[in-house]
C-alpha cells in the first residue's frame, strides 16, 4: 500500500512560495493543506490571502486551504468564496494551540466544548458547497477530551479526520500519545490522518507497523528538517545522492524568491533564519552553525556564511 502524504501546514514556513518550491526540488508529497486563514468580521478574505490562494499561484501539489475560526457566519462566507476559487475540499483548524488562538477558544481552545463543535458543524456544514475535514488534537487540558467529539464527528459527512496526538497545552513537548490515538482511530467513522513526529524513515516503518490500517500520514517539521524525507518514505529507501547540493539549490531558491516578494532585507533574514532552525538538524554541529547564522545581521554576511556552510557542512543524512 503506498501511502500518501499530506505537507502539514506551518505557518511562517509552508505557505505558497515554500510550497511551490518544494515540489519544483523534492518528490513525495501528494498533497498539502495550507496554513490556516481566519474569518474577518465581516469581510471575505483579505487580497493577500486570496492572491496566495489562486490555483494559478498553486501548481505545484494540491492545495486544500485551511480555515480558524468559531464563527461559523465567517466560516460559511470564506468557505463560499474558497469554492468559488476552485476549492472544493477544505480543512477546519480544531488543533492550534497558541495561548492568543486557544484562550479566545478558537482551534484546540474549542476541544472543552463539544457542545460548541456540534453547534459549529449543525450551521456550517448544510450551508456550504465544500466537503469538510478537521485537523485536530486529543483535546486542549487532557486527552481525554477527544472521545465526547468523536462521536460528534461520526454524526456528520466529514472528509477525514486528522490528528496530532497531543494537548494543545502540550504545544510540541513530550512524545505523541499513540495509546490514545489507536482509540480514536478505532471509534471513528470517518478516515483519519496521523500526524506527529515523522522525522525518519525509522520512525515511519514503526508507526506504519503499529497503525496498518491507516494509509495517509501528515509530516511537518520532519520535512523542514529533511526535505528528502516525503521521498524516502514513499520510495521505502534513503538513496538519494548529492544531497547538500540538492539543499543548497533549494535553499537558493527560496531566498532568491523570498527576496522578490519580502518588503526588505530585515524581514528576509528573518525569514531565512527561521528556517535554518529546521534545515540545520540535518547537519553535524547544528548547534554552533545554527549560532552562526543567526548572527548574521546583513544579507551579504548571511550568504557569506550560508554558502561557505553549505562547502563544508557535513549531514547527518545519509549521502
Ligand atoms: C510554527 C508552527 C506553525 C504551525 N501552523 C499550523 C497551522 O497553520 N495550521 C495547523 O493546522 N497546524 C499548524 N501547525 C501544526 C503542524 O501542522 C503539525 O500538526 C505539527 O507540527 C505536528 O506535526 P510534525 O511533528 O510532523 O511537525 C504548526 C506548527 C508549528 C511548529
Amino acid at each position: 500500500m503506498i501511502p500518501k502524504l499530506y505537507m502539514a501546514p506551518i505557518r511562517g514556513f509552508t505557505d505558497t512560495v515554500y510550497r511551490n518550491i518544494f515540489s519544483k526540488h523534492f518528490d513525495g508529497f501528494d498533497i498539502a493543506v495550507a496554513p490556516f486563514i481566519s474569518t474577518q468580521m465581516g469581510k471575505r478574505i483579505k487580497p493577500s490571502q486570496h492572491k496566495a490562494l489562486l490555483p494559478e499561484n498553486n501548481t505545484g501539489m494540491p492545495v486544500i486551504p485551511q480555515i480558524l475560526s468559531k464563527d461559523p457566519d465567517g466560516f460559511v462566507i470564506l468557505a463560499k468564496h474558497l469554492f468559488d476559487m476552485g476549492y472544493e475540499s477544505i480543512n477546519w483548524n480544531l488543533g492550534c494551540p497558541f495561548p492568543k488562538v486557544a484562550r479566545k477558544g478558537r482551534g484546540s481552545g474549542m476541544l472543552p466544548f463539544p457542545d460548541i463543535i456540534e453547534s459549529f458543524l449543525e450551521k456550517t456544514l448544510s450551508a456550504i458547497p465544500n466537503t469538510l475535514s478537521i485537523k485536530t488534537r486529543l483535546g486542549y487540558n487532557n486527552e481525554n477530551e477527544i472521545f465526547l467529539i468523536i462521536p460528534i464527528f461520526n454524526r456528520y459527512p466529514l472528509e477525514e479526520i486528522i490528528i496530532h496526538p497531543r494537548t494543545g497545552i502540550q504545544m510540541y513537548e513530550g512524545t505523541p500519545d499513540l495509546d490514545t490515538f489507536e482509540k480514536c482511530l478505532l471509534q471513528s467513522a470517518h478516515p483519519v490522518v496521523y500526524n506527529g513526529d515523522i522525522t525518519d524513515l525509522d520512525t515511519f516503518r514503526t508507526l506504519s507497523g503499529r497503525f496498518e490500517n491507516i494509509n495517509r500520514w501528515m509530516i511537518g517539521r520532519g520535512a523542514l528538517t529533511n526535505p528528502f524525507l516525503p521521498a524516502t518514505i514513499k520510495n521505502d529507501e534513503d538513496i538519494f545522492p548529492n544531497k547538500i547540493e540538492r539543499m543548497k539549490r533549494f535553499h537558493d531558491a527560496l531566498f532568491h524568491e523570498y527576496r522578490q516578494i519580502l518588503n526588505g532585507p530585515s524581514h528576509l533574514l528573518q525569514r531565512m533564519k527561521s528556517f535554518w532552525k529546521y534545515f540545520v538538524l540535518s547537519f553535524e554541529n547544528s548547534r554552533k552553525n545554527q549560532k552562526k547564522i543567526q548572527k548574521t545581521t546583513s544579507v551579504e554576511q548571511y550568504e557569506e556564511i550560508v554558502a561557505r556552510f553549505f562547502e563544508t557542512g557535513n549531514l547527518k543524512l545519509n549521502d
